[in-house]
């Protein structure tokens, strides 16, 4: 299926890590022949992966150096990404911090702060500043990436269960003060995907694989997948929801 993306210009937060969800998204829509901005606080992250994006698919991408947690500092990556690819048509606020986490009368006010300021912060901050530009084209496509700890909370992540619950919320406004402009916006909800450095990688994790009704973890392929086709025109009616792809961490199995 072609999903008419060919030209399109993107913002990928969290393109930091090789191998991560950032790239395996980013690559996704280049795939598609998107231009795709790498923005994370790690540099040389970002550069490399903007680098292999550009040399295997043959898109124009460029790696900027952000910590959104900043509002100044997205709104000036922003202005150059709208100046060197053109204007955005389609953000995935894929950035977050995964830790520190701790039980709710522990957990240390700095990392409830750090957490809420890079996750949902820094989330609300890259979708203000490309909203003018994308209602001005009658065209967006807002993309925001949640975790089941944001449904169904998390066991000792007061912090990312409380951020994650905020960008499907953030998700759900956006459309609604986007549908008659052209944009749209959702959420892609994800369970355990093996990156490498998530849950699958811990001690419980064959523990964690018998509360997924389908016995594994996602690849990052299978969040690529869904954002290519929310970023398109065919997704053009879908907006303000919800999708989970988890392979059913959310239901109930034994
Ligand atoms: N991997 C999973 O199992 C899983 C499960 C549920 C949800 N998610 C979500 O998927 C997304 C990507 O996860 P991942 O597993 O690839 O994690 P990851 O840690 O590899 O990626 C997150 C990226 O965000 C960047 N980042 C952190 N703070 C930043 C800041 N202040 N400014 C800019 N960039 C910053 C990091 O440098 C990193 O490259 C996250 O939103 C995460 O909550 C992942």
């Amino acid at each position: 299926m072609d999903l008419g993306l060919k030209g399109k210009v993107a913002i990928v937060t969290g393109t930091g890590r090789k191998g991560a969800l950032g790239e395996t998204i980013g690559v996704g829509l280049a795939r598609e022949g998107v231009n795709v901005a790498c923005v994370d606080i790690v540099k040389e992250g970002a550069e490399e992966i903007a680098k292999g994006i550009a040399e295997n698919t043959g898109v124009k991408t460029i790696a900027i150096k952000v910590d959104q947690s900043d509002p100044q500092q997205v709104k000036d990556a922003v202005v150059k990404i709208n100046a060197e690819l053109g204007p955005v048509d389609i953000l995935v606020n894929n950035a977050a911090l995964m830790g520190p986490f701790g039980r709710i009368e522990k957990m240390e006010l700095k990392d409830w702060q750090a957490m809420i300021k890079v996750n949902l912060d820094g989330c609300y901050y890259w979708i203000r500043e490309v909203w003018n530009t994308m209602a001005e084209k009658n065209y967006g496509r807002i993309i925001n990436i949640s975790s089941v700890a944001g449904v169904m909370g998390g066991f000792g992540q007061v912090n990312y269960s409380a951020s994650k619950a905020g960008v499907i919320a953030i998700a759900k406004t956006a459309a609604l003060e986007g549908a008659r402009k052209g944009i749209t916006a959702n959420a892609v909800t994800l369970g355990v995907v093996a990156t490498g450095q998530s849950a699958e990688t811990n001690e419980a994790s064959e523990r964690l694989k018998m509360r997924i009704a389908m016995r594994k973890f996602g690849d990052p392929e299978d969040v690529a997948n869904m954002v290519a086709f929310l970023a398109s025109e065919k997704a053009g009616y879908v907006t303000g929801q919800d999708i989970h792809v988890m392979g059913g961490i959310d239901l109930f199995t034994y």
